[in-house]
């Protein structure tokens, strides 16, 4: 912002959102993986505001902790983000009343954003600004053309076109059902008529409630300069009022961060059904297969094949890994590793490169070193396996004896026969092998044969005898 122009933002995140019927407010409902009033602040961070002060009421202290806790780059600045309290939810005028006391000093411009708006972005609030500044105008708002306003507010033009009103939904008269164009709850106003403009709402009307829209007709008959500043995309002016708006809004929000990942080269097989959340990111010639759900802080790098059927949260995968038909949590993946069919990778699991994971295998907790494999109904939880090991179908380390966890480490190259019982804490050597079968309970040295099972007796000719004595 130019020195003349000093902008503090307002957003309103106090009401109650009773159309969501739920214990959360409304403001940190997830869409895309994120609290809905995250979008705000990156899209409030992007006009270079001295100030953004959130209005806070409904679950107040919640809305706080999320706005403190997730810093994006740039908004831990001290002072830079406050909040105010609005203690009673009266209406979205008397919400913007609460904030007076908390603007920035050397503001001249308020901008006024609604916490339920996940869809606005950064670049149309900076045209929105561009506009309001170079039109001079008084009071700009935000409108677009919807087939279905529903719930918006209308805008309500004269003869000429001009700007009268905002009329509510619930305030309509003879006439204004017709009207398609709606307030997107957007504002940017000068400070000095908000000021001027606030102590005059009153709440004479269907909901008993202060409109903050109610400032639009009277800026024009104070003969500010009100504009209306057009956007013809209305897919971002998509309020989330009720549960099927919190739908539309994901919809519309994944569809955009599908879109970006294809034109930066990545191949998503089916859009209608794959699921990534805002802020995952993917390598170039990634091809990302139908059913997959890539949640949180996941990384995925170039040239990997993700799913089908697959769900990744909050992990990385290196370049040219495979991942199919599998749940990964909280763990990392090198390159050139395949996973799946039937994999699941619990927390705290890292795999080197180039190893093999699958069929109904289960890694919790666990450092699995390049080459190993890792296959066919087998357990590791609190281990190591050192560089190209084999582990058996069936493998099972016995990490846990009721009481605490225990941890297993599996030396380079060594080999473990199927359906072993690794009973931890336990080491198996370097190239040592276990025999199939066995309940190790005991370290085996490395290059040693580990075998823990019973010796195989044959009885001769038991089953013509059992026959005979059963007559
Ligand atoms: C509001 C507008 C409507 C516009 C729509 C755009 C008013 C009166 N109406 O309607 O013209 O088309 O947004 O999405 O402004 N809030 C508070 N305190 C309150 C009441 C609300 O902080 O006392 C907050 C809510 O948490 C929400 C925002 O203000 O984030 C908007 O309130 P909401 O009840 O969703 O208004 P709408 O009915 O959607
Ligand atoms: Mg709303």
């Amino acid at each position: 912002m130019s020195h003349e122009s000093r902008l503090t933002v307002l957003i309103l995140a106090a009401g109650e959102g009773t159309r969501m019927k739920s214990d959360t407010a409304k403001v940190l409902f997830p869409v895309c993986g994120r609290p809905m009033i995250e979008y705000i602040l990156d899209a409030a961070h992007a006009v270079a505001p001295d100030k953004i002060v959130v209005i806070v009421g409904h679950k107040g202290d919640e809305v706080r902790r999320e706005v403190t806790g997730e810093w994006a780059p740039g908004r831990n600045m001290p002072g830079y983000i406050d909040f105010a309290w609005q203690l009673s939810q009266r209406g979205t005028g008397h919400a913007v009343a609460c904030a007076r006391g908390h603007m920035h000093p050397d503001c001249n411009h308020v901008m006024i954003l609604c916490g339920d708006t996940p869809l606005i972005t950064g670049e149309m609030l900076q045209e929105f600004v561009q506009s309001h500044l170079s039109l001079d105008a008084g009071l700009s708002f935000i409108t677009t053309f919807v087939d279905d306003p529903g719930s918006y507010g209308r805008v309500r033009r004269d003869g000429h076109g001009n700007v009268s009103k905002i009329v509510e939904a619930k305030e309509l008269l003879p006439g204004d059902e017709s009207i398609k164009e709606v307030n997107a709850g957007i504002y940017v106003i000068k400070k000095d008529l908000l000021e001027h403009l606030l102590p005059r709402l009153k709440s004479d009307n269907a909901k008993n409630e202060f409109y903050l829209t109610d400032i639009v007709e009277m800026a024009v008959q104070d003969g500010s300069r009100v504009s209306a500043f057009v956007w013809p995309e209305s897919s971002m002016a998509q309020g989330v009022n009720d549960r099927y708006a919190l739908a539309l809004a994901e919809s519309q929000l994944r569809e955009n961060v599908l879109r970006k990942f294809c034109m930066s080269g990545v191949t998503i097989r089916d859009p209608k059904n794959t699921y990534i959340d805002f802020g995952v990111e993917i390598g170039k010639n990634t091809v990302i297969e139908p059913g997959t759900f890539l949640r949180g802080r996941t990384r995925v790098g170039q040239g990997c094949v993700i799913g089908p059927c697959s769900e990744i949260i909050n992990s990385s995968v290196g370049d040219k890994s495979r991942i199919w038909f599998s749940v990964v949590e909280h763990s990392e993946i090198k390159d050139g590793v395949e996973i799946g069919p039937y994999a699941h990778l619990r927390p705290d699991t890292v795999i080197g490169p180039e190893v093999l994971v699958g069929n109904f295998a289960e890694i919790k907790n666990s450092v699995i070193e390049s080459g190993a494999k890792v296959h066919h109904h087998s357990y590791l939880g609190d281990s190591f396996v050192g560089q190209k090991a084999n582990i058996g179908a069936g493998t099972v380390t016995v990490n846990y004896d009721g009481v605490r966890k225990h941890k297993t480490v599996i030396e380079e190259g060594a080999f473990i026969g199927c359906n072993a019982n690794l009973i931890a804490p336990v080491r198996i050597g370097k190239g040592a092998y276990v025999a199939a079968g066995s309940t190790i309970t005991g370290d085996v040295p490395d290059g040693s044969l580990g075998i823990a099972r019973e010796r195989q007796t044959n009885k001769e000719g038991w089953v013509a005898k059992r026959k005979e004595k059963m007559g």
